[in-house]
């Protein structure tokens, strides 16, 4: 029998970005969107079942984020990620990008400088760059395919002053689950430096067995006080459409500072859906998200084995978390513009192009893998084609 997550569910004509957008983007009706980093699964049924009985009410006014839904994503966090969140520390942001932008804009000035860890998620670059910060590459040490930090380089960057870092954590797209001793090594530097983190942990629950995420804040109390925390039931139960986000900040005074520019922003509230579906993910969605991970774990695999066979050139190391493989492709020799020409109009797949991620992503491609296995398998077949010819 089947698992849920094998059932294709047509997306086309819902204005979603993966589908209906790609042939804009990529310039080709026939391709198989592997891009845009949601997931081809429909949500958990309760959050389904909590957004038709509030349809039904019909009457869709201002909307308040009841004390329930705190008590949820408190809950979650103690059971899931061991880490004890006072209620006041939470708070909401209509997303995680428009919460670090509030924060940015709440703790730095123009000319300040952001440090980031390419290849690393487009917007931390544009963040910075759109808000006229200047943004400073701490990048990612890769040897074999496995991203390291460069703390050493981190140290000297801080030493030449930075007010606020954006942590990538899980790391999309390298697939990173930052380990209790790295991160307690950037949270040591934070604090010696005094440098404020703003954590963008929206991936933390899609990690695979064997692998445990850790919130930095929950690290020790000194470090708590320099982080700013970005969680969402977003990634997890596949409801990024709604554009909710948590926020947790447990320090005082820069809980005031963001409370303030959320204020002057005049962006306190969310659509009058989010906080249902939100609750009700994190109250009844753990068993569907232990599915998910398992059926993820698994699409990893199939693609790092069939792409041994079909392709050995195009290198791919298991993520130890995210629904996103970062493929790289340098040994094909092709220059970046002809590697996203051969995967649109030979293989007709459309992937994100690494040099998105910073220029050392540059010979990447990031392939979403949050779909029904047989599209990953028409992929391959795909992709085996057009090898197939280009060797010829
Ligand atoms: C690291 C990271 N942060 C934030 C987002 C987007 O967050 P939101 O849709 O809540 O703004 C993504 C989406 O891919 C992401 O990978």
């Amino acid at each position: 029998m089947g698992c849920r997550f094998d059932q294709i569910i047509d997306r086309r004509n819902t204005q979603c970005v993966k589908w209906d957008a790609t042939a804009e983007v990529f310039g080709r009706e026939d391709l198989l969107p592997l891009w845009v980093a949601d997931m081809d699964f429909t949500a958990p049924e309760p959050v389904i079942e909590a957004i038709k009985a509030r349809a039904d009410h019909g009457v869709f006014g201002y909307e308040i984020k009841p004390q329930s839904l705190d008590e949820a994503v408190m809950d979650w966090l103690k059971t899931r990620h061991n880490w004890a969140v006072d209620p006041n520390w939470l708070s909401y942001s209509p997303g995680v990008v428009v919460g670090l932008a509030t924060a940015i804009l709440a703790l730095t000035e123009p000319g300040d400088r952001i440090v980031i860890q390419p290849p690393v998620y487009p917007p931390f670059f544009s963040l910075g760059d759109q808000n006229d910060r200047i943004v400073v590459e701490n990048k990612l040490i890769e040897k074999d395919g496995r991203y390291t930090m460069d703390l050493v380089e981190l140290e000297e960057i801080f030493r030449s002053g930075v007010k606020v870092m954006i942590l990538c954590s899980p790391h999309n797209p390298v697939g990173r689950v930052w380990s209790r001793d790295e991160l307690l090594a950037l949270g040591e530097l934070a604090t010696k430096y005094d440098v404020t983190v703003l954590s963008d942990e929206i991936w933390a629950d899609l990690v695979f067995p064997g692998n445990q995420h850790i919130p930095l804040a929950s690290l020790s109390p000194e470090i708590a006080d320099r982080v700013i925390t970005f969680m969402a039931p977003s990634k997890t139960f596949n409801l990024a459409g709604f554009y909710l986000s948590n926020v947790i900040i447990p320090k005082e005074t820069l809980r005031e500072k963001f409370a303030s520019q959320v204020q002057r922003l005049g962006n306190a509230h969310s659509n009058v859906f989010a906080p249902i579906a939100a609750e009700a993910a994190y109250r009844y969605g753990g068993p569907w998200l232990d599915e998910l991970l398992d059926y993820l774990d698994e699409n990893a695999s199939y693609v790092q084995r069939e792409l041994a066979k079909i392709a050995p050139k195009i290198k791919v190391v298991k993520p130890e978390g995210t629904f996103v493989l970062w493929l790289d492709c340098r040994e094909l020799g092709l220059p970046s513009e002809e590697l996203n020409q051969f995967f649109v109009e030979k293989a007709r797949l459309a992937l994100n192009d690494g040099s998105a991620f910073g220029e050392s992503g540059a010979g990447y491609l990031r392939m979403n893998i949050g779909c029904p296995r047989s599209l990953l398998e028409e992929a391959m077949k795909r992709l085996a084609q057009a090898l197939e010819g280009y060797k010829k």
